[in-house]
């Protein structure tokens, strides 16, 4: 009741949102319709496409996923998906997003990056105008198509570099350690641009140590994994290393048990800078405020928990100092 209230009511910022993966069934055939790339999608209808949203692991995730991006071609579709994104981000009280897009997917469908680019930026300039919702926007590289193609697409951003917050790294990560993009991650923070990547999702704890000791990260994306590693726990904590944890994501790709739930209590009371968000919530069945209601149910979060986690969601974020403090 009450502690539902103040999670619908409570400003926040949204750090974890792949902003392909706000692409609601509706929109998808609406989109797959206006383009007549119907025959593309791997579903006939919307039920069947729901019905199908129901994961083993990250892998068969991501294969639906990336499908359904064939229905995104014109910059019109970059900005309804962003539009509809964004408007159902305040309805939840989102004050501040940081949003995650792909290039690659659309770069390898022949979609060019300026057409993704310009879409999603316009939405994002009207929504501050319109919604008062402020944003940053972070490309994230596809680790399954390895370093080379990731350079090529940071070398393809930099004329864009003014709507480009930061880098991230993201898509298939077993196999795909952060080590292998060392280099990317090097030239990209020496462009200027925050650094992130996803890490710990379903890879081991290790690979949060080689985003911390190679890609010097800024923020862990997901991290639930150091849980298992006291020492890198411990570290995170110490250096305020934010994770951008997304619990229904977690529990749909089955990434970890109860346990581990509360074990992040655990983390939290212990002072890491621990974030809530959404991830792909189209897929995962949940905006930001049901991560955040499912959470405090399944662990019995007070409202002092609630307040540190919507905190937490400011401190983290790739806000100025200034607009950062107005926040808290
Ligand atoms: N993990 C890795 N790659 C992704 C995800 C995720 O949760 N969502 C979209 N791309
Ligand atoms: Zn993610």
């Amino acid at each position: 009741g009450d502690i539902l209230q103040l999670i619908s009511v409570l400003p926040k910022a949204q750090l974890h949102l792949h902003i392909e993966g706000t692409l609601e069934p509706e929109l998808m055939f609406e989109l797959a319709t206006r383009n007549g790339v119907l025959h593309k999608l791997p579903h006939k209808s919307l039920e069947e496409a729901q019905a199908a949203y129901n994961f083993h692991h990250l892998q068969s995730f991501l294969d639906l996923y990336y499908a359904g991006c064939a229905v995104l071609i014109t910059k019109q579709d970059f900005y309804d998906l962003t539009w509809a994104y964004l408007k159902r981000a305040a309805a939840d009280s989102v004050v501040h997003a940081e949003i995650f897009f792909d290039p690659q997917t659309h770069t390898g469908r022949d979609v060019p990056f300026a057409t993704a680019l310009q879409g999603i930026s316009e939405a994002l300039a009207d929504a501050k105008t319109k919604l008062g919702l402020s944003s940053h926007l972070i490309m994230c590289f596809l680790r399954h198509l390895g370093p080379e193609s990731a350079m090529t697409t940071l070398n393809e951003a930099l004329p864009f570099k003014e709507h480009i917050k930061g880098v991230g790294l993201d898509s298939s990560e077993l196999g795909f350690p952060p080590s292998l993009f060392q280099e990317v991650f090097e030239l990209a923070a020496k462009e200027g641009f925050k650094v992130v990547a996803h890490a710990g999702e379903e890879g081991p704890a290790e690979y949060v140590w080689e985003a911390v000791n190679h890609l010097n990260v800024d923020r862990i994306d997901h991290g639930v994994k150091s849980i298992e590693d006291a020492a890198l726990c411990a570290h995170l904590s110490k250096a305020q290393t934010p994770l951008t944890v997304c619990p229904l994501s977690n529990v749909k790709l089955k990434v970890y048990d109860g346990v581990l739930v509360e074990k992040l209590q655990v983390l939290l009371k212990q002072g890491m800078c621990i974030t809530i968000n959404s991830d792909d919530p189209a897929y995962f069945g949940g905006y930001v405020n049901a991560n955040y209601a499912f959470l405090a149910q399944s662990l019995g979060l007070v409202a002092e928990e609630i307040y540190e986690l919507h905190k937490n969601s400011f401190v983290a974020s790739f806000l100025d100092d200034e607009i950062r403090a107005a926040h808290l």
